[in-house]
């Protein structure tokens, strides 16, 4: 079933309008939720983050957003899905192509989940990255349905036989292109801060939170690749793929090749933040 407005429509049965304006200029917003054990992983932060995305691309919301966190936890339980994953995304709405905002339309809200595994070999294992041009604008706080930028590095990245991009703006690093990076250097972690260069990543956030808890240091000051190339470990986080490590970098080994101590301590207090 796919959640579109107010009804839930059967896959097959699915329309959507050629004047969306999502379709014509990538003019919205979007969630990608993650659901354990039957319940969406802390909502409360992907709702802040949406009503923050929409408000700073002056979309107002269709429904209030407790309106929206009811509809799609029904849509959770209606589709049965223990793990996976929920997709939402909201429209300023169906209109004749005219860059300018229209009138009168009515934004559109749509959203499904899937059941999607844990990524479990690769969190375990580690993938590889290769560095990456960040040419996105300069608004990746806001989670926009314009993922051209993102688009292209992913493509880039596997085309070149890596999992994930890693993204610089003239040698420091940002992001990756569907998720936020970390590295450690001599027991520090480093993470780019929360600011417009980069999506303010809920598993980011939960990561940092557990990272204070294990009482690890912490600075969110943005690296180069040069660092990142001589860092002892680095990994990758994000909905989809939780804490994974990034065991090369453009085909150097990254530390000693191997998840390193810090990391698989994060994911093992993840693993027990998701099971709680
Ligand atoms: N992407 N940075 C970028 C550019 C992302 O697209 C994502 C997530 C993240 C991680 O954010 P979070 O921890 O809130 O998932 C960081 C989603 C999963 C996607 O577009 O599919």
């Amino acid at each position: 079933m796919i959640l579109y407005q107010n009804q839930f429509v059967p896959k097959d049965k699915m329309h959507i309008s050629f004047e969306d304006r999502g379709y014509y200029f990538g003019d919205g917003v979007y969630e990608v939720f993650r659901i354990y054990r039957g319940k969406l992983f802390e909502k409360q932060a992907h709702m802040r983050r949406l009503v923050r995305s929409a408000g700073e691309i002056r979309l107002r919301l269709p429904y209030s957003t407790e309106e929206i966190e009811e509809k799609l936890e029904s849509l959770v339980i209606q589709e049965q899905i223990e793990e996976g994953t929920l997709y939402m995304q909201i429209t300023r709405g169906i209109a004749p192509r005219a860059h300018v905002f229209p009138k009168n339309a009515e934004p559109v809200l749509m959203a499904y989940c899937n059941e999607v595994k844990r990524p479990l070999g690769s969190i375990k294992e580690g993938i590889t990255a290769v560095s990456v041009e960040d040419i996105r604008w300069h608004r990746c706080d806001i989670k926009s349905l314009n993922l051209l930028g993102n688009v292209l590095a992913k493509q880039e990245a596997v085309e070149r036989g890596a999992g994930e991009a890693i993204l610089h703006r003239s040698g420091r690093v940002t992001e990756c292109s569907a998720s936020n990076v970390m590295m450690v250097k001599d027991g520090v972690i480093y993470t780019h801060p929360a600011d417009n260069c980069i999506l303010h990543g809920v598993t980011r956030a939960v990561v940092l939170k557990l990272a204070r808890q294990e009482g690890l240091e912490i600075r969110e000051e943005a690296r180069s690749l040069e660092d990142f190339l001589q860092a002892d470990e680095a990994f990758i986080t994000g909905t989809t793929v939780e804490i994974t490590p990034i065991i090369r970098i453009d085909g150097q080994a990254v530390g000693t090749g191997r998840p390193g101590p810090l990391t698989v301590q994060l994911q093992s207090a993840f693993e027990k933040a998701i099971i709680s």
